[in-house]
């Protein structure tokens, strides 16, 4: 575009020939453009990969725009929500929810406690399974499940070659994004997730976080925040200076990325689920170099990384500054509703899976 711009004033330039006016304006509209160019930089500037050529380059927001516009759109299923415009009551939005999971043969037994769960405490919900990798019986016997209304193929070949990768879990932010789109009401869910209540009480912070309810882990600077399980080059990546700005905020909000509640609103799109998403398609993003996930035996000269997770905190602290604070948070609520498979005992002995042929 810069190029362009340059090539059409020097052809205007040149039409103009010596006239001193038009010259000066035409250097006035040249420095302008120039300079719009440099305030689009300072602005929401993103690194992506384009899924055609698999090249890693800059792009600005518009240009962010048209990749998000080439991505999969399913038909939503519901009439448009928009939270920042229309807040419907909470029955109807718990009513249009979907807890969404995604899951491989390795989670499969996981994940089954996981549906159990649902099936105990929120009859009428309905879950979406994308299948990342299951065997023929176990999508079938996933398929018969009472409230999973479906199991459904992600469509890897959609996406840059990097996401067919798991490991780097690029491919968490691009079902979220496309399920929200579907559903505009989606509860994410790890297998490993275990619910103890239906998730309603999360349903009035929806308002005040603009339909984004993540559950903090911590806001200390401890080995559980988010700089201590990132790589360096992800905070490169997304302009956020590690070192100066960030280490010495002392209250960041650190979130975790298997549970994580989502009704649709402007602003979240443009804050979180974009940039989010942005991220993903780019590896050096999600993925930086010398990154590996702390659930594995460290190596030498490894940083130890949490993926999609790293980069939502990143943005949270990036685009949301302020949203989050100590006491504010849906924290207490989420634990009242939902908890890890490893710790609490009672989750060893959650009753089968049933059945609704
Ligand atoms: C989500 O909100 C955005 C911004 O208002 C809108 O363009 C989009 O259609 C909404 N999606 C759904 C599923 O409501
Ligand atoms: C929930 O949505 C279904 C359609 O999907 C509708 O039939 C039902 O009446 C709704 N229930 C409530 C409580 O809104
Ligand atoms: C992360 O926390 C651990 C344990 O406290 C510490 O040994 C390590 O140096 C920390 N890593 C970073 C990058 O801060
Ligand atoms: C669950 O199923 C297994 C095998 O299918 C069975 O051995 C076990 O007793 C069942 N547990 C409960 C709580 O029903």
């Amino acid at each position: 575009m810069i190029a362009g711009g340059t090539r059409l004033a020097v052809q205007l330039l040149r039409r103009a020939g010596r006239n001193r006016t038009v010259h000066g304006a035409f250097f006035l509209i040249v420095l302008g453009g120039f300079l719009f160019a440099f305030l689009q930089q300072d602005g929401i500037i993103h690194y992506l990969m384009s899924p055609k050529s698999g090249r890693v380059y800059r792009q600005s927001t518009e240009a962010v725009w048209n990749v998000m516009k080439s991505l999969p759109r399913p038909k939503p299923v519901y009439p448009l929500i928009d939270l920042d415009f229309y807040m419907p009551s909470q029955k109807m939005l718990f009513n249009r929810t979907r807890i969404v999971t995604a899951v491989s043969s390795n989670h499969y037994p996981e994940m089954k406690k996981m549906v159990a769960t649902v099936q105990m405490h929120m009859p009428s919900t309905k879950i979406v399974v994308y299948n990342l990798g299951l065997t023929k019986t176990e999508l079938h016997t996933i398929s018969r499940m009472c409230n999973v209304e479906e199991v459904r193929f992600f469509n890897f070949a959609q996406y840059p070659r990097h996401v067919r990768n798991k490991l780097n879990y690029a491919w968490k932010p691009l079902i979220i994004r496309e399920a929200l789109y579907e559903f505009g009401a989606i509860f994410w869910a790890d297998s490993s997730i275990r619910f103890k209540k239906s998730i309603l009480p999360l349903y009035r912070y929806l308002k005040d976080f603009h339909g984004f309810v993540p559950m903090v882990l911590t806001y200390e600077p401890n080995r559980f925040s988010n700089y201590n399980k990132t790589h360096p080059d992800m905070y490169r990546y997304l302009g956020v200076d590690l070192d100066n700005e960030y280490k010495n905020l002392r209250s960041t909000p650190t979130v975790q990325a298997s549970r994580i509640f989502f009704v649709n609103s402007s602003y979240i799109t443009e804050k979180l689920i974009q940039p989010w998403v942005a991220c993903a398609l780019a590896l050096d993003c999600i993925a930086p170099k010398g990154s590996q996930n702390p659930h594995r035996r460290p190596v030498a000269g490894f940083h130890e990384h949490r993926y999609d997770q790293s980069a939502l905190g990143i943005l949270i602290y990036k685009n949301l500054r302020g949203l989050f604070k100590k006491g504010n948070g849906a924290q207490k609520a989420y634990i009242s509703v939902s908890a890890f498979r490893n710790n609490n005992r009672y989750f060893g002995d959650v009753q089968n899976v049933t059945f609704c042929d």
